[in-house]
């Protein structure tokens, strides 16, 4: 049999357990299987991604702004502090995520979907029969807001609550500020273009590997959302991928880790598109580790369901040299169908010719494809006649 049968064979194999990653653990599996098999990319720095302390937003805005500014344009990464998500319900959270997944598989098979039409997932690896390597977590992904009978048990009363503190506590004063951080009014990216109205919660665990070397907890990729908040737990193993601005073949992996009561954000897609560049959506991972479990809770902020085939995306501002659109108009369903052809293609060169690949292909970003005057969509589509205003 040819070897992709095989691999196909494996995948089924392990996808119709509906057990994840960790029934492979609880098996006692002492080998990391190969369908989990990557490419090791060893490249790490020291980089602190900025923490932020939101208490001084009411006494000191402007630094504040300037902060999350700052950040937004260069690592697209950072943590903050005091901002206003009590840790009661950040400890709830990892808790109900944690609980959910060490049912016993019985109780959590009914959950385990590859149907998007379901607002409620339970699934190992979303692209496991697209990506070339599985990855080594489980995950139960919630569209909010759901239903209390559709979340199962564990997450039924805290995931509504922690998403809805995430969303107006935190969503709303980060908006504003980048909002801000764009020469826009405060209200603009919250009111005008909607950016707080749509948020899932994906709630990721990450069992213990026996190789963790082998294989990779999260592929490097980064997120199609307006932005992300990241609750991580004290295992640690996020890591984000830093440029070089000199030397873009320097680009390696830098650790975020953990912080007592911090919450990591970090700009997706949507907002590089909309911002024009100016902030930046980075690619980010998360390896592997013999301890464990690690859990982490994402929120994504955006629009869910039949709202993102038709919600139309397009730079809002002038790029930061006070140009016109680099980016195209599209749909976030086109971005997002993009997103998940970059990521297979770039993982198979990975796997195909490592060396040579790793720093041609790693640094082409999702957005280059949107990007207007590339040969691949000058022919499609053209720039907007009108240049953009720098402030509306
Ligand atoms: C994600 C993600 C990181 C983590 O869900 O998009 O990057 O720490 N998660 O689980
Ligand atoms: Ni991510």
């Amino acid at each position: 049999m040819a070897a992709a049968d095989h691999r196909l064979l494996a995948l089924k194999a392990f996808d119709g357990t509906k057990a994840g990653v960790k029934g492979l653990v609880d098996a006692g599996v002492t080998a990391v299987p190969s369908i989990f098999h990557h490419q090791p990319d060893h490249r790490h720095r020291h980089f602190t991604v900025p923490v932020i302390d939101l208490s001084a937003v009411s006494s000191g805005r402007a630094a504040v702004v300037a902060q999350v500014k700052a950040a937004a344009e260069t690592v697209g990464f950072f943590q903050v502090v005091n901002h206003g998500v009590p840790e009661g319900a950040m400890s709830a959270m990892l808790s109900a995520v944690r609980s959910f997944n060490e049912e016993p598989v019985d109780a959590k098979a009914p959950y385990y979907t590859r149907d998007r039409g379901r607002r409620v997932r339970y699934q190992s690896n979303v692209d496991l029969f697209t990506s070339p390597a599985a990855q080594w977590r489980d995950t139960l992904f919630m569209e909010m807001p759901a239903e209390p009978q559709e979340l199962p048990a564990a997450c039924r009363g805290v995931a509504p609550e922690y998403a809805g503190l995430v969303q107006e506590r935190l969503g709303r004063t980060l908006l504003g500020m980048l909002s801000e951080a764009l020469g826009l009014r405060h209200g603009y990216l919250e009111e005008e273009q909607r950016c707080l109205e749509g948020v899932s919660v994906a709630g990721h665990y990450y069992p213990a590997c026996p190789e963790p070397e082998l294989t990779l907890g999260t592929i490097g990729h980064s997120d199609t959302t307006f932005f992300t908040v990241l609750l991580q737990d004290a295992v640690g193993g996020l890591q984000v991928l830093v440029e070089d601005d000199e030397d873009r073949e320097q680009s390696a992996w830098a650790d975020v880790p953990p912080a007592a009561g911090a919450l990591v954000v970090n700009v997706g897609d949507f907002l590089q598109l909309m911002s024009n560049g100016r902030f930046k959506s980075v690619e980010h991972r998360v390896v592997a580790n013999s301890v464990g479990p690690r859990v982490s809770v994402a929120c994504f902020f955006r629009p869910a369901g039949a709202a993102s085939s038709t919600r139309v995306l397009a730079p809002i501002v002038s790029d930061g040299d006070g140009g016109g659109a680099r980016y195209r108009s599209t749909t976030l369903q086109e971005l997002i169908r993009q997103h998940y052809r970059v990521k297979g293609q770039r993982a198979r060169h990975l796997s195909a010719r490592p060396l040579q690949a790793l720093n041609l292909i790693q640094n082409v970003s999702l957005l280059d494809r949107f990007q207007i005057n590339r040969w691949s969509f000058h022919m499609l589509f053209s720039a907007p006649s009108v240049p953009l205003p720098t402030e509306f």
